[in-house]
């Protein structure tokens, strides 16, 4: 068996999916897990502070400098040192061990609210008469049903979707909003993302669950089809500079979930929502990240 690398990060928790993503699209990742640790300094204020560890079948290269220039592009994007945590870094290679199974370790089933679980792929789930369940390989960065911009996207799915209808998902991950959609009775789901390495994943969850859905890359401003719901959990920054393009792509009168706010960043989403003229008809919150519904009135 090859040996394989452990690194461990110290991270600002919120942004476990972004810096995951970072090692995904740049090394040989094979799965990510947080620790998270909770203290009370002597003024007694509650901090966290959360170490990545990043599983890696070959040695990181570069890793240095790959880390620096992504460190800076989330700076240009108004991210603070603060914010980003501190990224110290450990390497450690590891002789002779099943990585694969060792991060498996931690993974259960997620319970997302009554009526939703997200299920690991290897473990066996039955699902209560009423549940919904989506299985995963969460060794993709996005989507794992863990994360709370996921879980608020599927709250909102939950409450407005509406059978029957057409469902968009901007920023698809692991493909598991459209799939839950799907299985929520949509009449159609279609997922993009700009990374093209999880297309491949969404069309095999979409297999082990069963469902039809549509995955490619793309982006919004491309899309000509209208949406009666659309979902865009994607980074604040993101979505309040495409938010006129993921306006275009709703039918009047559509609903749309936007989440992966965090809640000190929300005004620069709200000036983009109020900029479109859409409707906020639901602010759902957990944690210290926030989510809105929104519909088009005009
Ligand atoms: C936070 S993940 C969300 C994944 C999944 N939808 C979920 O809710 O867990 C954001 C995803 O958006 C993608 N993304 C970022 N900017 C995008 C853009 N402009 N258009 C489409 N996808 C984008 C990223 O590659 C990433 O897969």
């Amino acid at each position: 068996m090859n040996n394989y690398f452990e690194l461990k990060i110290v991270i600002n928790p919120d942004l476990e999916e972004i810096v995951a993503d970072i090692f995904f699209s740049n090394f040989d990742c094979e799965g990510v897990v947080l620790e998270e640790e909770t203290y009370k300094d002597l003024e007694m204020t509650s901090t966290t502070k959360g170490t990545l560890r990043v599983f890696l079948t070959s040695y990181p290269l570069n890793l240095y400098d790959i880390l620096k220039t992504e460190r800076e592009l989330l700076k240009n994007r108004g991210l603070t040192d603060d914010e980003l945590g501190s990224w110290e870094i450990t390497l450690d290679e590891k002789e002779n061990q099943d990585w694969s199974k060792k991060w498996k370790e931690k993974w259960t089933v997620t319970h997302v609210t009554d009526k939703i679980a997200v299920v690991p792929s290897w473990l066996d789930y039955t699902p209560k008469s009423d549940e919904v369940i989506i299985i995963l390989d969460p060794g993709c960065a996005f989507g794992t049903g863990t994360h709370q911009t996921t879980q608020l996207c599927m709250k909102a799915l939950e409450k407005y979707l509406n059978k029957g209808d057409d469902v968009a998902d901007i920023g698809t991950g692991s493909g598991i909003l459209a799939i839950l959609a799907k299985k929520f009775g949509a009449n159609s789901v279609y997922g993009c993302d700009i990374d093209e390495t999880v297309i491949d994943v969404c069309k095999e969850n979409a297999v082990i669950n069963n469902t039809e859905a549509i995955f490619e890359l793309n982006t919004a401003d491309k899309i000509t089809k209208k949406y009666d719901f659309v979902c865009a959990n994607i980074l604040h920054f993101v979505l309040a500079e495409i938010m006129g393009d993921l306006k275009n792509i709703m039918k009047p009168q559509a609903l749309m979930s936007l989440s992966g706010i965090l809640d000190e960043k929300k005004d620069m989403v709200l000036d983009a929502i109020r900029r479109e003229n859409l409707q906020i008809i639901d602010t759902i919150s957990q944690d210290q990240w926030v989510s809105y519904v929104v519909k088009k009135v005009d």
